[in-house]
């Protein structure tokens, strides 16, 4: 039996994960590749999360990157510094690369896609988005014959688990926050899921996939679920809805909308009922329809599970001496391609408007006065509460409006005497004008 040898950069949580399947389904996946997959070397600095043969660890990676008989690499080292010279090295020495790292991807992984295409080496990363979800693969392949219209993602574990305390629990954001981080669903530091930008590094993937080349990283439009607050979400159950950090790709008249928000979305959108440290996409595709993808986004396990599987394509890909799959990357960038980044205040959508105005006569025709102006017509509205000279919740649904009018309206209304604080906006999704 041919022998594919794999070298592993990295032994913290998803690299022993990886070996514990490598190990734990070694003859399953023999059987499955039609070769023998072997664990030839594994570089790690630190204390390996799990116990492997001595001989296989080494502490310098480049004894991985350049044994001549290592035909798979497997970054799983994270960060966009070491990890970035180390997958440049091992694909242009020819080695095929496995990475579950999203943020080198999506900050510069331009230059690791044109070194694959340039080397014609595979490159796998189904383990960057979505984790256990075969997301990559559906897109890169089985959309293949789509114009993809729409991709829209709960794309990160740790704000849909919090959002949906939130609506469970009716608390507040930082006390949810807090316990979750005391349950170790959160991180220390939780900028990087709760700002949003861990779903954007995922959505930068899948839409310069499904859109055929390299969007900028800085051009997404990206907004986190810190201003959430337990009353809008106990509106939106009123309105029939929820709230979600979606991350957004859509493609009209040749330009493209990338965005990562809290949204609404009805009750009845298949996103809704995604709970928990779910993930999800749904996608629609011109001749597809509309399809959802769900699963576990994140831990040990499904993360390699999508690992392992980048392994076989590439070991089927080596023994049956197939080409590298490297036409199908992302290797220019959109901009080049002809397709225009929409900015933010140009795209249109329905928004929801919570303004906390002081509860007497005149004050409604004045917010609604300043909207009109703007071309922006009120769909409904609840107000709620009674307070004599105090600030009350109005909440207004639009019609579909232009951001750029949402916004230059609510500066107005921000200024107004009667208004307490500034408007709070949620973009909606899914719901019908
Ligand atoms: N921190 C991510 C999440 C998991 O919360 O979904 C890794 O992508």
């Amino acid at each position: 039996m041919k022998i594919i040898n794999v070298g592993i950069l990295g032994l913290g949580t998803i690299g022993s994960g990886v070996v514990k399947v490598l190990q734990g389904h070694q003859a399953l996946l023999d059987r499955r590749v039609g070769a023998r997959l072997r664990i030839r070397r594994i570089a790690e600095v630190g204390t390996p999360r799990i116990e492997v043969d001595p001989k296989l660890l080494t502490r310098d990676a480049r004894e991985v990157i350049d044994d001549p008989q290592i035909d798979i690499v497997v970054e799983l080292i994270g960060g966009t510094t070491v990890a970035k010279t180390l997958c440049l090295e091992a694909v242009n020495k020819g080695k095929h690369l496995v990475t579950a790292n999203k943020a080198l991807l999506a900050e510069q992984g331009l230059e690791i896609y044109q070194a694959a295409a340039t080397k014609r080496v595979d490159l796998g990363f189904e383990a960057s988005v979505c984790g256990a979800i075969p997301i990559i693969r559906s897109v890169r392949e089985g959309l293949v014959a789509n114009q993809v219209r729409s991709i829209m993602g709960i794309v990160n574990g740790t704000t849909n688990y919090i959002l949906t305390k939130m609506t469970e629990s009716g608390q507040a954001f930082a006390t949810v926050l807090a316990e979750a981080q005391a349950k170790g669903y959160a991180e220390a530091d939780p900028t990087l899921d709760v700002g949003g930008f861990d779903a954007a590094h995922k959505l930068q993937i899948l839409g310069s996939l499904a859109y055929g080349s390299y969007i900028r990283y800085s051009d997404i439009h990206i907004e986190g679920i810190q201003k959430v607050e337990a009353v809008d979400i106990e509106f939106a159950r009123e309105l029939g809805c929820r709230i979600k950090l979606l991350a957004i790709a859509k493609e009209e008249q040749g330009e493209l909308e990338v965005r990562v928000h809290p949204t609404m979305i009805p009750d009845s959108h298949l996103l809704a009922s995604v709970g928990g440290v779910y993930n999800a996409v749904h996608i629609r595709g011109d001749s597809a329809g509309s399809l959802m993808f769900s699963g576990r986004g994140a831990g040990q396990m499904p993360t390699a599970s999508s690992v392992v599987a980048d392994i076989v394509e590439i070991a089927h890909n080596i023994i049956f001496h197939r080409p590298s799959r490297a036409s199908l990357l992302p290797t220019t960038l959109m901009a080049d391609e002809g397709i225009r980044i929409r900015p933010i205040e140009r795209i249109r959508g329905r928004y929801y408007l919570r303004i906390m105005a002081v509860d007497k006569p005149g004050v409604l025709s004045k917010v609604s006065g300043v909207l009109g102006e703007y071309n922006i017509s009120i769909a409904s509205m609840i107000q709620k509460g009674r307070a004599e000279q105090a600030a009350v919740p109005i909440v207004m649904l639009t019609h579909e409006a232009n951001e750029g009018d949402v916004q230059k309206a609510l500066k107005r209304i921000n200024h107004l005497e009667v208004v307490a604080q500034d408007v709070v906006l949620f973009r909606m999704e899914g719901i019908e004008d």
